[in-house]
């Protein structure tokens, strides 16, 4: 098979962020072949605004565009915020969301997962990000669901993943995400 690129992008710009560090992880589970880049440029994507949605948007716009189009998939690690999805992460996704129909997003194979030191590993912002990505028409990892919970008993001081579970999970979803990736589109 033929070598494959995942552009991943956490939803949390902390820098002890959990889901950043699960994501860390992810780049060093990604099976034979597939490598996982790290999207560092949320923190510089403007609020969406129709306005400057233009033919030549805000440089970081382009940038996030250019980079979900050349990657053969989109790994997407979302923190829960008051049940969804945080702010930072919706409005990168609505800014690659358009022009709707023939975005970046569109037909992308995306996967997700979400890590939260609660009991419920951002199950709700999960199902939030899935929902977004039905209207997107990306092509969705549906299984497995990775819900990162407790994420504070997972990872060690450095932010290294320990839980065994966990990165096995994750090495599910990987493969999943590749097995779409080497689907041809219907
Ligand atoms: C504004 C805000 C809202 C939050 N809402 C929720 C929530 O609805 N559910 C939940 O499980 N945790 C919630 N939390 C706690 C986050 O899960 C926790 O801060 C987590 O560590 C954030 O992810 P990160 O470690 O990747 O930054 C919230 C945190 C913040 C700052």
């Amino acid at each position: 098979m033929t070598d494959i690129t995942v552009l991943g992008i956490s939803g949390s710009l902390r820098a002890g962020s959990f889901n950043t560090a699960l994501l860390r992880a992810a780049r060093q589970l990604a099976p034979a072949g597939m490598t996982v880049e790290l999207y560092e440029g949320l923190r510089d994507i403007p609020p969406y605004d129709g306005d400057t949605d233009t033919e030549t948007p805000p440089e970081p716009v382009a940038d996030l565009r250019r980079r979900i189009s050349q990657a053969d998939g989109v790994l997407f690690v979302t923190p829960e915020y008051n049940y969804s999805v945080p702010g930072v992460l919706k409005n990168a996704i609505d800014w690659a969301s358009r022009p709707a129909g023939h975005s970046s997003l569109t037909h992308k194979p995306v996967a997700i997962m979400g890590a939260s030191p609660g009991n419920f590993g951002a199950v709700r912002a999960q199902l939030a990000l899935r929902q977004s990505f039905v209207w997107i028409n990306a092509r969705m990892v549906v299984q497995p669901e990775v819900m990162v919970f407790k994420a504070g008993e997972r990872f060690d001081e450095h932010g290294t993943l320990t839980d065994t579970t966990t990165a096995a999970l994750v090495r599910k979803l990987l493969d999943a995400l590749a097995t779409t990736i080497h689907t041809p589109a219907p």
